[in-house]
């Protein structure tokens, strides 16, 4: 049997997290769950809310879901998901974005997935103030970095049978950081001859993916850019409740939600446990079991369809019954 680290969270973490925990052992899948937990709850009992036992499980497990961890503002502490990130080097921010039945929103058809580099440019954080009236913030871009991302991209396009990878950069204004990861991005594709490539400025995307977003398949953006596409991307298919994500790395890959702690619903019985199901059925495929992660899907799909949702996407059922009802359709 397979041992996953989970860490179950805070806000509606625990509760979403209990209702994936059910469906995937109703689908007929053993998992050993290393239950973690971490954020708000355990800063009083051990002084972090990511204490040291949480990344010493997903370092012996590799792999970890995760539900949303609240950032406690003004308190000093650095956010559990910067942190994972960066100490356990997953460089790759993955955000498929695909319709799903029944889920109302202006385009159909969309099916893309945004591959953001998650480790360096704008968001290196090298910042100083240069006077009293200005700042300054530097964008790193490496050809190293960019090399890994653009390979995981055409790797990821590869393997899930996807027809072309779109890079996006603002490389006509910045010639040498941008345009470092554009002619990366060149020398990369040529490796990969069954994939189209396509090369387009990060203002004409914005523009082309809120009138027909249907046209593009797998995107890779520097990080400022792939944040806020992945975002734009996510209001495209329906938003919070829907939209799934994952962080990849060499060696670890935690794979999480799109949304926050929702502490304004905490407890109530009202969270979409979408999200993170549809993160949780990324990280099956990621780990091979692709047939209980296509049983899964069609369950939560014939689910939507038979017109049964939460009420974040208009919907009467609690997380409960929304989870009963997708287990009895597995
Ligand atoms: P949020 O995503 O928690 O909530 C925004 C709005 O969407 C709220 O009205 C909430 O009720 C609703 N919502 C979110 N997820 C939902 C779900 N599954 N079902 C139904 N409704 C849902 O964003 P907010 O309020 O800005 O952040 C709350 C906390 O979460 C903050 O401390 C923030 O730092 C943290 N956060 C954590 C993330 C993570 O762990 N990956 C990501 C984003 C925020």
């Amino acid at each position: 049997m397979r041992t996953i680290t989970l860490i179950n969270g805070d806000g509606i973490g625990p509760e979403i997290s209990d209702s994936v925990v059910k469906i995937i052992k109703a689908s007929g899948l053993e998992i050993d769950w290393d239950i973690q937990t971490a954020g708000t709850d355990v800063i009083e009992t051990e002084g972090s809310p990511l204490p040291k036992r949480v990344l010493e499980s997903i370092k012996r497990n590799k792999i970890a879901l995760k539900a949303p961890v609240t950032t406690p503002i003004g308190k000093g502490f650095r956010s559990v998901n910067v942190q994972l990130r960066k100490e356990l080097d997953l460089y790759a921010n993955l955000r498929p974005c695909k319709n799903l039945p029944n889920v109302k929103t202006k385009f159909e058809n969309v099916d893309i997935v945004v591959v953001r580099e998650n480790t360096e440019d704008l968001y290196a954080g090298i910042e100083h103030q240069v006077d009293e009236n200005t700042a300054e913030s530097i964008k790193i871009i490496t050809k190293s970095a960019s090399e890994r991302i653009v390979k995981f991209a055409f790797d990821y396009a590869v393997s899930n049978n996807r027809k072309e990878v779109c890079v996006v950069t603002k490389a006509n204004i910045m010639k040498l950081s941008d345009g470092l990861f554009l002619n990366t991005f060149r020398d990369v594709s040529n490796k990969y001859p069954q994939i189209k490539t396509r090369e387009i400025l990060v203002d004409n995307l914005c523009m082309q993916l809120v009138q027909n977003p249907e046209q593009f398949d797998v995107l890779v953006l520097p990080n400022l850019y792939g944040d806020i596409v992945s975002d734009l991307c996510a209001g495209l298919i329906g938003g919070l409740g829907v939209a799934r994500g994952a962080n990849i790395g060499k060696d670890y890959a935690v794979f999480e939600p799109v949304h926050g702690s929702a502490p304004d619903i905490k407890g109530q019985n009202k969270a979409n446990p979408s999200a993170l199901l549809l993160s949780a059925i990324e990280m099956l495929h990621y780990i091979g079991e692709h047939s209980f992660a296509d049983k899964i899907e069609k369950a939560l799909y014939k689910t939507l369809e038979q017109g049964f949702c939460t009420a974040d996407l208009g919907g009467s059922c609690g997380t409960k019954e929304f989870t009963d009802k997708i287990i009895s359709n597995l």
